[in-house]
């Protein structure tokens, strides 16, 4: 289940239909999908088979021409010059649609009311139109598998904005292990 909060102000929704209807007036959408199709460790294409009802569903609904599976995780290449790529506000000049299959992530939308941010997990179906800005990065654990889809390959690119917004707003997906780094502090006697 998604949580969706508005750092700003400290508000936090954790329950489905609050964030669907907020997200939905805001032009994103946001569902929850069954994970019970396959196990989590499928292969992509076992995956794809699983959901292809959804899939071509999604497909028709938002001129989508294909659809894959990104699985990334902390033994994945260059993960760091991955990430950063899309830690920094961007747009893009298609949709940003994804349903998580498995692992975390978290994105940031910078919305006409200001910053919002939508940490995904298992389950959640997340479409961010074309031209909104925004920007993405993984929780502490670096890990995440989802289904994708495309209008055109080619023109799914990060448009920066050079905002700089992005340096105002911590992920607080990071979990207990990351507050408990920042409170480690030892003062000696
Ligand atoms: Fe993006």
């Amino acid at each position: 289940m998604a949580i969706l909060r508005f750092p700003d102000s400290g508000l936090s929704i954790e329950a489905e239909p609050e964030i669907r209807a907020a997200l939905a007036a805001q032009g994103i959408d946001y569902a929850r999908w069954p994970l019970d199709r396959v196990p989590a460790d499928s292969s992509a294409d076992l995956v794809l088979d699983a959901y292809r009802d959804e899939i071509d569903e999604m497909k028709q609904r938002g001129g989508y021409v294909t659809a894959d599976v990104i699985d990334v995780g902390p033994s994945t290449p260059n993960l760091d010059a991955m990430l950063a790529k899309f830690d920094k506000e961007h747009t893009h000049s298609e949709d940003e649609v994804r349903f998580i299959l498995s692992g975390r992530g978290i994105f940031f939308l910078a919305l006409e009311q200001g910053v919002a941010s939508v940490e995904v997990h298992a389950g959640d179906l997340l479409r961010v139109p074309r031209g909104t800005r925004h920007w993405f990065t993984l929780c502490a654990d670096r890990r995440i598998r989802a289904i994708r889809w495309f209008q055109e390959t080619s023109g799914w690119t990060p448009h920066y904005t050079n905002s700089g917004l992005e340096t105002g707003y911590q992920p607080l997906c990071f979990g207990p292990a990351y507050l408990g780094l920042r409170t480690t502090t030892k003062i000696s006697a």
